[in-house]
Order: structure tokens, then sequence, then C-alpha cells
């Protein structure tokens, strides 16, 4: 692996359709054991070569992409990374103790960027204690924000107390997905059941 297959990466050249598309940012994938994030993990790098081992080897092909990426959308295009910084799996790259929020918070000590925290984020107040307390600086929502898309306005305007409550009860067949607090997907998985049964 070397300057050749990085520069050729699906990753850097999206990034450039992404800016010419007139994208505001980019995110680098590098968590969920997607391709980079394989090369992150001790638990699946087994290489011995310079992308292998070490700390430093098994980050230089996230940091090829990154410098790639950068070259792709110039100096002053902001570049996200999205990172697994906790694996929570043996032999896996790990931090330690708490909840979520110690992983958003450790990886701005650490590096000091402006830091984005997600997952399972449903209450307001639990959404802006975070900020608060300086464990993260921005906040993702995913399903959220499926069970509810007018989240957003219904704090911004007070109504938290009407915001329909995402209880992570996903299915997703194939193109789309089905989310137990919407009522129309219940009536979906109802009518899809009665006609399994008849
Ligand atoms: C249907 C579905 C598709 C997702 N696709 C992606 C994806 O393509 N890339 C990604 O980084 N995360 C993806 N995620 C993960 C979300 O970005 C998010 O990390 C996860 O849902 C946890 O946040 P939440 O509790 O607010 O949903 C997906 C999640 C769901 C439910």
């Amino acid at each position: 692996m070397g300057e050749y297959e990085v520069r050729n990466n699906p990753v850097s050249n999206g990034a450039k359709r992404a800016q010419i598309a007139d994208f505001d940012a980019v995110e680098i994938h590098a968590g969920h054991s997607y391709l980079i994030s394989q090369f992150l993990s001790p638990t699946t790098n087994k290489r011995t070569d310079e992308f292998g081992g070490s700390v430093e080897n098994r980050t230089r092909f996230c940091r090829m992409v990154i410098e790639e990426v950068r070259k792709q959308v110039g100096p002053f295009s902001p570049i996200m990374l999205r990172l697994s910084a906790d694996e929570m799996v043996e032999g896996g790259n790990t931090l330690e103790d708490g909840w979520r929020s110690y992983m958003p918070r450790a990886v701005k000590e650490r590096f000091g960027k402006p830091c984005i925290s997600m997952g399972n984020i449903r209450d307001p107040e639990v959404a802006e204690k975070l900020l608060a307390d300086g464990d993260a600086d921005l906040i993702g929502m995913g399903r959220g924000l499926i069970a509810d898309p007018e989240w957003v306005n219904k704090v911004a305007t007070g109504h938290e107390c009407d915001i329909r409550k995402c209880i992570s009860w996903n299915i997703v067949p194939l193109l789309w997905i089905i989310c137990i607090s919407l009522p129309e997907h219940r009536q979906h998985l109802k009518t899809s059941a009665s006609s399994i049964r008849t």
C-alpha cells in the first residue's frame, strides 16, 4: 500500500466531489469497523508492515487519507473524522470509565479539536448538559430525528413535551428504515404481519 492507493481511494475522490456539490464540510468515516477503522484497531489490523503494529503504524493509513482529503478540498474546508473512540471489544481501542460522554471529551482533550457526541441522545436536557459540561461541542442525532423530524423545532420553541420519543426500535429492510415510534410504520408492520399469516 502506498501513495497510489490512497490517492485513488474513493474516500479522497468523494471529498472533492462533495465539495464541488457545495457541501459545507466532509466527514471521513474512521469508525464502525469500516476500512479505516480496521487499520486503527488492533483486533483487525494484524499487518506486519509499516501499517500495522504500533499506534503510529496503525494510524498511518488514516493520516494519509486525511492528508489526501486536505489536498483535495484545500486549506479552508472543514474535515470531520468519525471515530469509534471506544470499540468496547476485548483487545480493541478503548478509553476508560463512564458513559459515552467520556469519548468526545477524551478526543477533545487529546487533540484540541471540536467534537460531536452521538449515540442514544434523545432528551434535550441530556444534550444541553453534554454541551454545558464541555464534553462535546456539537450534538449528533440519528434515530431521534427519524422518530420525530420536528425534534429541533419543538425544543427551540419550548415544546419539549410534544417530542415523539425514540425508543431505538428500528428495522432496516434494504433501502429504508422502519421506526416503531411512527404510527404509519407500525401500521405497515401490522399489515405485513397479517399478510404473512394469511
Ligand atoms: C438506519 C441507520 C443507518 C445508519 N447509517 C450510518 C452511516 O451510513 N454512517 C454512519 O456513520 N452512521 C450511520 N448510522 C449510525 C448513526 O449515525 C448513529 O451513530 C447511530 O444511529 C447512533 O445515534 P442515534 O442513537 O442518535 O441514532 C446509521 C444508523 C441507522 C439507525
